[in-house]
């Protein structure tokens, strides 16, 4: 008997159709995938049967037994837990804490008690942890393991996971992939959401694809490929993107020199960086994340004033400035965290505006018709799946990051520091950003790309730039790249990058 049911489920959200008509069965022991382009019903489909939506229309059987579920605490009880992509963990509790938060029988909160409880959790599915840690001092990776460990605490039999591995690095995903396979063999049964297709053939047994909220088929790992996923996804081939052939370079349009800055916590982030971007020019900053990336991108954004050194952009120099002026300087930014600089509460065209608001402003005013048009054409332009009325926080994850690739392409930018722009897309809209970000370089702009992802990297980068632990350990020609060399550079074990970069 199949551990979760899903018949017919309709969720309507004036006007889209967000689920039509969805079946979706999950075995026991089973890790099911679900895969779609942003804005196929994936969350959607989850979150009715989480308890967190309403189906308009349909039935949900778990083991068999009709259930309605109309909150988080009702699936929890009938054995489905969740673990969300922002988590919802206390930073300042420890990890017993959290874990029994919400969660304690009887009166009294017994610390000790709740370690130990804790603790033989962790060890009955391997999950390592420190019971007694404060979640505060805790990396992505371990966070998420202690949102998993929280729904087994409960008791979960299904966990859903939407998209778990698009915050972690790659041994983070390795050390999930182990824990799921340590739940599969338990009997338990997981939803898992990604869109890597690699990951999905990696860990999952069958997956269903939607495609515009309806099922278009269900298929076992075993009898199907990455291509024939990618094909139902999006209803054609794909072909990856075109890269041109190499480009005469321009002038100089960044310049960063002996960069030192600091982290929020006082530390050094950033290490006598020293770079240069050319008009024409890809140049991409590969490397683990947490090893300064994040840092840089606020720089170039003048959010982080850096502590020594100077940022010259053209012949400006804006260092120690704010971020106007890096926008007025013709520096265009795709921030990594999709939800800092876009605001749920305003409308996607507002949105599409908020960093050139002189610009749509007439005697003063907000010109409203402006911004309507200027949202319209923006939204067909990328072909986003929203109205330009909608609230921001209405669009499914991956048609924010497309309007804020449009906001960013919109402004003209001279020069676009663009980080992780492809984390958490489809298919479809991996393509389309990519071939944007070389649409650009191929205008003169000088980009800078920021991404975790080598064959990204290895697609689009004219020359990568290693950083490892703050510093540039060295700058080579991507036709002179190897996956090796680089996975070395990244992992700070290549004392010949190290040389080329001169600045250790
Ligand atoms: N609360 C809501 N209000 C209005 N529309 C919504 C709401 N939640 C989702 N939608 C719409 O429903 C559709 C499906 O969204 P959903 O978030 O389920 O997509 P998804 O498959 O998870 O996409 P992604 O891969 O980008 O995360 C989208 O068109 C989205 O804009
Ligand atoms: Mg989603």
């Amino acid at each position: 008997m199949p551990a979760i049911q899903m018949l017919g489920i309709t969720k309507r959200f004036d006007p889209v159709l967000a689920n039509d008509h969805v079946d979706f069965s999950l075995e026991p022991g089973e890790i099911h995938a679900l895969l779609g382009e942003n804005g196929a019903g994936k969350t959607t489909l989850m979150r009715i049967l989480y308890g967190l939506y309403h189906a308009d229309e349909g039935e949900i059987l778990v083991d068999g037994q009709l259930a309605h579920i109309t909150s988080p605490k009702e699936a929890i009880t009938l054995g489905i837990g969740m673990v969300a992509q922002h988590f919802t963990l206390v930073p300042s509790l420890s990890v017993a804490e959290n874990v029994v938060l919400g969660y304690t029988r009887g009166l009294g909160f017994d610390p000790l008690a709740a370690q130990q409880n804790v603790a033989e959790a962790a060890a009955r599915f391997g999950i390592k942890t420190d019971p007694a840690a404060l979640v505060r001092h805790l990396s992505v990776g371990e966070r998420q393991r202690i949102e998993i460990l929280k729904a087994l605490y409960r008791n979960a039999r299904v966990l859903i996971m939407d998209e778990p591995t698009s915050v972690l690095v790659p041994q983070e995903v390795n050390v999930l992939f182990e824990t799921l396979e340590r739940l599969r063999a338990a009997g338990l049964s997981v939803i898992f959401i990604s869109h890597k297709l690699n990951e999905v053939m990696a860990v999952c047994d069958r997956i269903t694809v939607l495609r515009q909220g309806r099922v278009v088929g269900t298929v076992d790992k075993t009898e199907t490929s990455q291509a024939e996923l990618a094909c139902m996804m999006v209803g054609r081939e794909t072909f990856g993107v075109v890269r041109h052939g190499e480009h005469p370079q321009g002038q100089v349009r960044l310049r960063l020199d002996h960069l030192n800055a600091l982290d929020n916590k006082g530390l050094p982030a950033l290490k006598q960086v020293s770079l240069e971007v050319q008009a024409g020019e890809i140049l991409c900053i590969a490397g683990v994340s947490g090893n300064g990336q994040a840092e840089l991108a606020r720089v170039l954004a003048g959010t982080l004033k850096p502590a020594e050194g100077r940022i010259l952009v053209e012949d400006q120099d804006l260092t120690g400035s704010d971020p106007s002026r890096f926008l007025a300087a013709g520096v265009g930014r795709i921030p990594e965290e999709r939800h800092e600089g876009t605001i749920g509460e305003l409308s996607v065209a507002e949105n599409m505006v908020l960093e050139r608001l002189d610009d749509f402003t007439r005697n003063g005013l907000l010109d409203r018709n402006l911004i309507r048009r200027h949202g319209e054409q923006l939204i067909a332009e990328y072909q986003i799946k929203a109205q330009p009325t909608d609230r921001m926080r209405t669009l499914s994850g991956g048609n924010i990051q497309k309007v804020v690739l449009a906001r960013a392409l919109s402004g003209k930018p001279r020069f676009l520091v663009a980080s992780q722009p492809t984390r958490g897309l489809d298919v479809g809209a991996t393509e389309y950003v990519r071939s944007k970000l070389l649409e650009q370089r191929d205008q003169g702009v000088a980009v800078l790309l920021i991404s975790e992802d080598l064959d990204e990297v290895l697609a689009l980068a004219d020359r990568i730039a290693v950083i490892y632990e703050g510093r540039i350990v060295g700058v080579i020609p991507t036709q002179e790249a190897s996956l090796e060399q680089l996975g070395l550079m990244m992992s700070g074990a290549c004392p010949q990058g190290a040389a080329r970069g001169g600045n250790s």
